[in-house]
């Protein structure tokens, strides 16, 4: 846990030096939701008297001159739609030195007093960079991952579980029908929050994360087994990405046990989507708290969920702090199967 959390609105106060013009972008991997922190932004910006310029295509947008000014009509009818009006990419061009000296000179052309960088992890290791050349950033986690250590939530995870639960409701029934194995695998990158949080929700058989070595016998087999024992005739297999492959996974459930599983990988389709009503609320309120925290002079801050709370934590302590899954969703899946207790 964080030693020094910056409670938003607490006393601190890094600098009085009154805030005119911020910029906004977003960066990696898009989610659900960035549209409606972009919204939020613009929004309490506009509330402040500041102006807001928004940056194309994440940091490449300082490095190479990418931005527009932005205004209420900028942000009009974006709240609900999928996807980010600013575009976003992974900049190679940042992580040089030469990259962030032409980001930096572009911060000081357009008279920038911060930026509000919107994104995961790797977007906040290039804002330590930036707040290092004496840029005020901060940060709003957004990320279908929901794997920055940081905060409990970052915005585009509760879209991406409810789209991966209905394209697995459906996959369900089909399976139901034919008396199949499915075998599905969910985004995640290294994590399996998305993939545990789903596994759960749709009742799967099996959960494959990347948290817990696989035991093939155990952790597949086993399960089966119990299913069937349950009375089941079709199963459901999650496999989150940092876990392995589900292709792999099938054609070893094939070769191990004789079933005939089918394959879907979702991939892309849980970046898509209307955000819900969750990541709505969390992007507003994410939104509102880095506007307000850089009008405070509380910059080079990660804005975070704590227990409920919102709070500003400094990006270089918030890119050390890890988190971990709750494996206590993992003892409730296995119950869920257990044949006896
Ligand atoms: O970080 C979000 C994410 O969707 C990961 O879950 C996934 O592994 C990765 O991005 C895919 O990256 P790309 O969109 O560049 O293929």
């Amino acid at each position: 846990m964080p030693t020094e959390t910056y409670i938003a609105g607490d006393s601190l106060r890094m600098s009085d030096k009154q805030i005119k013009r911020i910029g906004v972008l977003t960066s990696g991997g898009d989610a659900p939701g960035m549209n409606a922190a972009v919204r939020a932004v613009v929004r309490a910006a506009i509330g402040y008297g500041i102006e807001c310029v928004g940056i194309r295509r994440g940091w490449n947008g300082l490095v190479f001159g990418d931005f527009f000014p932005m205004d209420t009509d900028s942000v009009s009818h974006i709240l609900a739609a999928g996807g980010t009006i600013l575009y976003t990419a992974r900049s190679k061009e940042f992580m040089t030195s030469e990259g962030r000296e032409r980001a930096l000179a572009t911060c000081k052309m357009l008279g920038l007093d911060g930026v509000v960088a919107i994104g995961g992890d790797g977007t906040f290791k290039g804002a330590l960079e930036l707040s290092r050349l004496g840029v005020n950033v901060v940060g709003i986690p957004a990320t279908i991952d929901n794997d920055v250590g940081c905060t409990n939530y970052t915005i585009g995870f509760d879209t991406a579980c409810n789209t991966a639960v209905e394209c697995i409701d459906k996959l369900r029934d089909t399976m139901q029908s034919h008396e199949r194995c499915s075998v599905v695998e969910v985004m995640g990158r290294h994590a399996g929050y998305l993939a545990l949080y789903v596994g759960l929700a749709v009742g799967a058989t099996a959960v494959l994360i990347p948290e817990r070595e696989l035991d093939f016998e155990v952790d597949v087999v086993e399960r089966i087994r119990q299913s069937r024992l349950m009375g089941n005739t079709h199963f459901m297999i999650v496999v989150a990405e940092g876990a392995g492959s589900a292709v792999e996974i099938g054609k070893r459930i094939h070769e191990e046990i004789g079933l005939d599983p089918r394959v879907t990988v979702l991939g892309h389709i849980q970046r898509g989507g209307s955000p819900t009503a969750r990541d709505r609320e969390m992007a507003a309120r994410m939104g509102y708290t880095a506007v307000k925290a850089l009008k405070e002079g509380k910059g080079n801050s990660i804005v975070c969920t704590r227990e409920g709370g919102i709070v500003l934590t400094p990006i270089e302590e918030a890119l050390q702090q890890t988190k971990h899954l709750q494996m206590e969703r993992y003892a409730v899946l296995e119950a869920m199967h257990a044949t006896k207790r």
